[in-house]
């Protein structure tokens, strides 16, 4: 039989920006699903990676007097690093100035405009340069472009518009294309205006820095063009056919709600153009908001953004991660403050989760010289504990197919709160004095479903899930009741999940 594949990607963030809390989530939420794949068996390609080309990037580069690639180069590694320390475990990382992408996009203009898909026309309007694009004049009026400016020029355009009827029968027929559906509501509204042909070149005396037209060496490619190719230049297409058709479609193409357009419009019809498949769907999760608790996006002109590296430096990575998997329901928008970051560390997981463990081991050290005690037979209050374990593995995939990703933590953290409220109301430290085998019983019960937790954890946990269930002698361990072999030595450990003590207000 061969295996089930998911082959999921984040968008290419731009190089030029240093990485925060907003791309950190993006990774997390593909590296957490591809962890989770991973360990149903299935086989997973995992892609991220940098989009390099584009005005801002030249600009940026010439300020500090680098060629574009050098100031890249220099960049890149802000994002593969942070991405090292976030313990992200993607296969692919591709960057838009790599070879093997510069091919696969000329081949791909070649394909197009061979088809009479690619036309030439001169265009005047109105052009945003920080956006590095024409923009009707409703988006003028709107206000939300900086640097508009009139602007006539000869270009190279795609005929997104003979591919609107088809996107339109398409996304009606396939509702998981566009997910959430308030999102697949806002494209299906956005398709209801005719939609423009899509200007796909820039003159290289205008702006050099991109990748070349194979049919008209004075232009390069308009940034977005080439970098939404990337997705099918990482599992090979036009380069390895039979990779290709293993991996291609994507199962889940994740984005934040900013570049909704660009994927469920401009890229599907690209890929219509090309005959190639859509993905299986598009998610387009809500922002990060920070502040005042008014939720203003993050942006450096607000010097308000978050740098995931110093919550990891203060707080670790496991908590990080914990803390935007749990906090954000995927599709709506979240507020980050460090107030609501420590308030649900402490809670879940130095309370609820970390005080478990503090718990069972404390006891069964105290009380069964640090050998987990037999089970024995179970008694309806344990068997309420063991049944709740047992169901839990399958709640937590179905939620996670359905990227639930904060609904299926709760899930497991309620299977947490539910042994501490048991182990309140059995107290095996009472029972220890007066029926010891009880006792064990208890906390055989307690530690088993502490174990299963962390097997479902690893995917948003990878780090401290292991630790746990190294502390239990039960890493390799699964997710049926009773992994959890009577008579394994604990292992002496600090606090897995140290609460942090905030400073009392005067
Ligand atoms: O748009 N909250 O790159 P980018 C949540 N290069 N997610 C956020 C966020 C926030 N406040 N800010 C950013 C680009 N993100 C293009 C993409 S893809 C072919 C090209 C995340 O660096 C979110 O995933 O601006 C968003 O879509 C992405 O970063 C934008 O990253
Ligand atoms: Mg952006």
């Amino acid at each position: 039989m061969t295996k089930r594949k998911f082959f999921v990607t984040t968008p290419i963030y731009y190089v030029n920006d240093a990485p925060h809390i907003g791309h950190a989530y993006t990774t997390i939420l593909a590296d957490v699903l591809a962890r989770f794949h991973r360990a149903l068996g299935d086989d997973v390609f995992f892609l991220t990676g940098l989009d390099e080309h584009g005005q801002k990037v030249q600009q940026a580069a010439e300020k500090r007097g680098l060629a574009p690639k050098a100031h890249c180069d220099d960049l890149a590694p802000r994002f593969q690093d942070l991405w090292a320390k976030l313990e992200i475990s993607h296969d692919d990382f591709i960057r838009t100035t790599e070879p093997r992408h510069v091919k696969v996009v000329q081949g791909v203009l070649q394909a197009v405009y061979d088809k009479g898909d690619i036309y030439q026309k001169e265009y005047e309007g109105l052009y945003s340069v920080a956006e590095e694009r024409f923009i009707t004049e409703k988006e003028a009026a709107s206000g939300q472009f900086r640097e508009v400016k009139p602007l006539k020029e000869k270009n190279w355009f795609f005929k997104m518009s003979r591919y609107q009827e088809q996107l339109v029968s398409y996304i009606e027929a396939n509702p998981d294309l566009i997910r959430p559906e308030h999102r697949r509501n806002e494209m299906l509204g956005f398709l209801r205006q005719p939609l423009g042909d899509l200007c796909i070149s820039r003159p290289k005396s205008r702006l050099a820095w991109g990748i070349e037209i194979p049919f008209d060496r004075d232009y390069v490619t308009y940034v977005w063009f080439d970098a939404l190719i990337n997705y099918i230049t990482a599992p090979g297409y036009l380069s390895d056919g039979e990779k290709f058709a293993r991996w291609w479609p994507a199962s889940v193409q994740l984005i934040g709600k900013d570049i909704l357009t660009t994927h469920c419009v401009y890229w599907t019809t690209m890929l219509f153009s090309l005959g190639l498949d859509l993905p299986r769907t598009i998610f387009a999760h809500g922002w990060w908001l920070v502040g005042d608790g008014e939720g203003h996006k993050m942006s450096k002109s607000l010097g308000n953004v978050v740098n995931p590296l110093d919550l990891i430096e203060l707080y670790g990575v496991d908590a990080l991660r914990y803390y935007l998997m749990a906090e954000m329901t995927l599709g709506a928008d979240s507020n980050f403050t460090p107030e609501n970051f420590i308030k649900r560390y402490n809670s879940d997981l130095a309370n609820d989760f970390g005080n478990l463990l503090n718990r069972v081991s404390g006891l069964i050290g105290r009380y069964f010289e640090g050998n987990v005690p037999a089970p024995g037979t179970l008694t309806p209050p344990d068997l309420e504990i063991s049944s709740q374990g047992a169901a839990l593995g399958e709640k937590v995939e179905a939620l996670l197919l359905q990227y639930k990703v904060d609904a299926a933590i709760n899930e497991i953290m309620n299977l947490i709160r539910a042994v501490n409220k048991y182990m309140e109301v059995q107290a095996p430290w009472k029972l220890a004095k007066t029926d010891l085998a009880a006792a064990g019983r208890v906390l055989y019960v307690a530690t088993e479903a502490l174990r299963l937790a962390a097997v479902l954890l690893r995917a948003v946990m990878p780090g401290k899930a292991q630790q746990l269930l190294e502390i239990l002698g039960a890493a390799g361990t699964g997710l049926a009741w009773g992994g959890l072999a009577a008579g394994t030595k604990l292992q002496a450990h600090p606090p897995l999940f140290p609460r942090i003590e905030t400073e009392k207000k005067q």
